[in-house]
């Protein structure tokens, strides 16, 4: 893993929003794997500018994105897939029909992980994935455990994420599950960025870059994955 620090939040959205703008610009119907979550936002800022100034066009690009929770509407306004509308997908010209999200109301979770799976590979698997990292290590909704997971799986969040999300949540409690990819669907991107901001994440940070391979730190991982790029501010990069 390629590990790079930088000042400021902004300077990390430009610096990794512009290796998806990239991405796109090289192969118009590139397929990116998408993230939620404070983190990406700088990085969703840029891609939307680069659109605004011409530099880029989405149109034909296919977005997956990494997880929903369960038992809430995807219209409720603390969907993933809300947010990713008013963060992004209102902002780029991309075409609705090429958005792909986990339904985390599907009746029958196995069910839903091929379906995605399908998906995925049919649009010829992810060009670029996006990725923040959990406090306790996580990636997408993958929490530690005593193995690595490989396609997508409906979850039963831990503590420390209800914890740190339950945040944005004040009409209706937090939910308790979600579907997420898994491991397996997030080392078959072609390359993989991920972005740490601020002190919270160094502990998950140094067990990442510094631990072994552990499936109780899911983010380690990403050391056996041939192109990858991880993004610091100097506080997440404050224990190395
Ligand atoms: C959630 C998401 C993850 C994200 C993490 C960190 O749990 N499922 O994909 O990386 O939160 O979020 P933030 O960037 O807000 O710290």
């Amino acid at each position: 893993m390629k590990v790079i620090t930088m000042n400021t939040a902004a300077e990390i959205g430009a610096a990794a929003g512009s290796m998806f703008v990239q991405t796109v610009q090289n192969k118009e119907n590139a397929v990116l794997g998408l993230a939620t979550g404070a983190t990406p936002l700088p990085t969703y800022d840029y891609m939307a500018q680069a659109c605004a100034r011409g530099e880029v066009s989405f149109k034909k690009v296919s977005t997956f994105n990494l997880d929903e929770y369960c038992d809430l509407p995807q219209s409720h306004k603390n969907s993933y897939f809300t947010f990713m509308s008013e963060n992004l997908f209102s902002r780029i010209d991309v075409d609705m029909q090429n958005v792909h999200f986990l339904n985390g109301n599907a009746p029958d979770a196995e069910a839903e992980s091929r379906r995605y799976a399908a998906e995925i590979e049919a649009a010829g698997g992810i060009d670029i994935q996006f990725l923040g990292i959990g406090r306790n290590g996580h990636i997408a909704f993958n929490e530690p455990s005593d193995k690595f997971t490989n396609d997508a799986f409906k979850v039963h969040l831990t503590e420390s994420t209800i914890e740190a999300n339950s945040i944005y949540f004040d009409d209706v409690p937090m939910p308790h599950y979600a579907m997420t990819m898994g491991i397996g669907s997030i080392m078959r991107a072609k390359k993989i960025v991920l972005v740490a901001t601020g002190k919270s994440k160094a502990e998950a940070v140094r067990a990442m870059i510094c631990g072994d391979i552990d499936p109780h730190c899911p983010a380690s991982i990403l050391k056996a994955h041939p192109d990858c790029t991880i993004f610091l501010d100097e506080d997440a990069a404050s224990l190395l």
